[in-house]
């Protein structure tokens, strides 16, 4: 994890990515935090490099979805629908997260207006029960009660070479939209990135939050030059963020970006790389949701505002 200022990203980057915070200065200014999302300020969505399909900036992460929580996720995808969010990320390995939002959504019938993101498990895994390759997909597509998904992502890099040729062909066939591969460990960074140069890639997945803004370096201004999709995962760092914000007060000034909650302020922080097509946080938890869906709304920091956000989250006091 690093904690270094972000100077790559240019005040041009943000004009062109439309982020600039006075593009929305008309707008009403800070919210309570138990104010709904779907207020009057507008949704923001950002543009699909390999297509100029458009997509909401906030989705939400499924790792943690499991039985225990059935009632809860059919709540927060029901929710978050009604409040705009279409981006759901899931994959093979993720215990019967898959299952239950096939489930969900069947049940709520917003299969058709949800962007459905999930990650085949690659490799031979030879002796393992869990399939791989297109039996994993098969499973995918049966758990999630759907013919087709919006993304199909190579897992942790795991089998890009093998995978490609069989994701290209489904693609053909209509079996998915858009394809990727993610990570989630700076370890992984410099080899995402010779497969970002290497393979058709639509979308990358990539950690990138406040806290670890490793992927600014490099990663981003190359998804930046290649058109890339960009999904950006643990923007909490997997809840840490909140443990090191417990004791501290948000700045005044957060109120100029709509702004209520350290949640709004990571994913606002986020959400404004001009690289970053949707940030998805996880959450087992309906005011969860409600809340980090909020920070898809209202106006985002421009380039020095993204500075001071750093500098005042380095601070740590
Ligand atoms: N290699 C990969 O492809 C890879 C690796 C890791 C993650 N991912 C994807 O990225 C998603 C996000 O990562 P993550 O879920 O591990 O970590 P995260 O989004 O950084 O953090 C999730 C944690 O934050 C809490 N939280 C969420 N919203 C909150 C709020 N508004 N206020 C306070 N706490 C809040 C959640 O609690 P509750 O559960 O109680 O709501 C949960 O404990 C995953 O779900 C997964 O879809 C992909």
């Amino acid at each position: 994890m690093t904690a270094r200022t972000n100077c790559s990203v240019s005040r041009r980057d943000l004009l062109e990515a439309g982020v600039v915070a006075g593009i929305a200065t008309l707008l009403p200014r800070g919210l309570p935090a138990a104010e709904p999302a779907e207020s009057s300020r507008p949704l923001i969505t950002r543009t699909i490099p390999a297509s100029g399909e458009r997509i909401p900036a906030i989705g939400i992460g499924t790792d943690s979805f499991s039985d225990s929580v059935r009632d809860d996720i059919h709540a927060e995808l029901k929710r978050m629908s009604e409040l705009g969010g279409t981006v759901i990320d899931t994959a093979a390995s993720y215990g019967d997260s898959e299952a239950l939002i096939g489930q969900a959504l069947e049940s709520l019938g917003t299969r058709d207006k949800m962007f459905i993101a999930t990650k085949l498990v690659g490799g031979t895994s030879s002796g393992s029960s869990t399939p791989t390759g297109a039996a994993s997909f098969q499973r995918s597509l049966e758990r999630l009660k759907t013919s087709r998904v919006e993304l199909l992502q190579v897992h942790n890099l795991n089998g890009v070479a093998a995978l490609i040729p069989l994701m290209q062909e489904w693609k053909k066939a209509g079996k998915i939209r858009y394809i990727g591969v993610t990570t989630s460990r700076v370890s992984q960074h410099a080899e995402i990135m010779d497969v970002m140069r290497n393979y058709p890639f639509d979308f990358i997945q990539v950690d990138y939050s406040i806290a670890n803004r490793d992927a600014a370096e490099a990663i981003l201004p190359l998804a930046l030059e290649r058109k890339l999709a960009v999904l950006a995962n643990l923007p909490f760092g997997r809840a840490s963020l909140f443990r090191q914000a417990s004791e501290r007060q948000l700045p005044g000034w957060a109120a100029d970006i709509d702004v209520t909650t350290w949640a709004q302020y990571f994913l606002k922080y986020v959400i404004s790389h001009p690289a970053v097509t949707c940030a998805i946080p996880g959450s087992t938890k309906l005011s969860h949701l409600v809340d980090n869906q909020a920070a898809g709304r209202g106006r985002l920091p421009d380039a020095a505002l993204r500075r001071k956000m750093e500098e005042y989250w380095d601070r740590k006091s």
